[in-house]
């Protein structure tokens, strides 16, 4: 049976994080694998977490197996962090999931059942995995144009022209905020554009929201979200509690469905459970444990926000630090747009040959398409780290 199938080829993010390890050199940074590391270059369980794992492991009494939508006050809370306030609150469902990944497959699949001629459009470039998990699902995948390798920002003109052509059986797949790889987000206007496109084409609206406070805080991040959740009939939307509680490997996120009213998005809720049931049956449990536990308690939802918060101020003083650093050593404002982008990704715009330089010369680890992750950075890197980019773009 297995004689037939070729050699694994590693994803390249992985295969990245194993070249780093081997390489023996003192002064390697990485910049690759999309974790957030504080300046001790660790990725710490955040404290509320920890709190709140004192309290789960004080009062849970059984390991009995919770129901297929998981736990159902964690998929409120999900709701309420992303919809509280709009219309959308009386017409949603939302489904606990292994990660974001697992309610983007989930909402693949649902698609596949309710519209099985949908065609996902995504943006050029987007986050490594949804293409590959959208044509798992079986459904066709489509790029729209979104990053301007001259300005480093969303071409939003191009973008919107090509999203002017995706009509009723299609679905537009949108980066809530933190935009992976590129770190340049769409503004505001253009969420109320591509809104009014939706409305006037008949695409359904499908955000991928998974740096939610990463951005420019918990509130402002999912204000495009809102506003098109409140102005089109049916909208799609995947959350992750990997990067903003910190929780990665618990594998704790939510698939989110918006109808024209709480029946219809009560049956896509039902149809999901149902596809879950032959696919992993449902979701573990401890990460939403402990992300309802913060979230239902005042004081340790407090502590998670100003932990949150200094997350998001370490990136955007890291983004600022290495922007002075190339403009007043090296005298270049060529990177001013790392300050502009948001989260922890940004695309240099450099080549592949220039990303094996600055991995191969200087032991700099960032992905092969250009990007590479802020949050790898410490204080101490920056200068060395400026210096490398510097002569590598000459
Ligand atoms: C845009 C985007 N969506 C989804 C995911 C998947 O996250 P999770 O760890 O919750 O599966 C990631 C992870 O990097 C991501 O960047």
């Amino acid at each position: 049976m297995f004689s037939q199938l070729p050699k694994p080829v590693l994803d390249p993010i992985i295969s990245l994080s194993v070249a780093y390890r081997n390489d023996p050199r003192d002064n390697k940074v990485d910049l690759g694998i999309g974790v957030y590391r504080n300046s001790q270059g660790e990725t710490p369980i955040m404290k509320a977490v920890q709190q709140a794992q004192d309290v789960v492991v004080e009062h849970q009494k059984s390991k009995a197996y919770v129901g297929l939508a998981g736990c159902e006050e964690f998929n409120q809370s999900m709701i309420d962090l992303l919809l509280k306030g709009t219309s959308a609150e009386s017409r949603v469902s939302a489904v606990q999931t292994p990660g974001a990944s697992g309610a983007l497959r989930m909402l693949g699949d649902l698609m596949k059942v309710a519209q099985p001629e949908t065609t996902v459009w995504i943006s050029n470039p987007s986050y490594v995995n949804h293409k590959p998990v959208m044509e798992a699902a079986g459904l066709k995948v489509k790029y729209y144009s979104y990053f301007s390798t001259e300005t480093k920002q969303v071409d939003t003109a191009r973008m919107l022209e090509d999203l002017s052509h995706a009509g009723p059986k299609d679905v537009v797949l949108l980066h809530g905020c933190c935009h992976n790889p590129t770190g340049a987000d769409i503004d505001f206007s253009a969420w109320q554009e591509i809104t009014k496109l939706s409305q006037q084409n008949g695409f359904t609206p499908f955000v991928d929201i998974a740096y939610q406070g990463f951005g420019d805080g918990l509130e402002e991040d999912a204000k495009g979200l809102q506003f098109m959740a409140d102005n089109v009939e049916e909208m799609l939307i995947t959350t992750s509690c990997s990067k903003n509680f910190g929780l990665y490997r618990e594998r704790t996120g939510a698939a989110i469905v918006i109808g024209n009213n709480q029946d219809e998005a009560n049956n896509a809720k039902g149809k999901i459970l149902t596809l879950a049931r032959s696919t992993y049956t449902m979701p573990p449990d401890h990460g939403a444990a402990l992300v309802k536990t913060i979230l239902q308690d005042e004081t340790l939802t407090l502590t998670w926000k100003q932990e949150l918060s200094e997350m998001q101020q370490r990136l955007l003083s890291l983004r600022q630090t290495l922007c002075s650093e190339l403009r007043n050593t090296h005298n270049t404002s060529q990177f001013d747009f790392i300050e502009n982008h948001k989260g922890m990704f940004t695309v240099l715009g450099f080549t592949q040959e220039q990303m094996a330089q600055l991995r191969e010369e200087y032991g700099i680890y960032g992905v092969g398409d250009g990007r590479i992750n802020i949050a790898g950075l410490s204080e101490s890197h920056i200068p060395f780290v400026a210096q490398a980019i510097n002569a590598v773009a000459k």
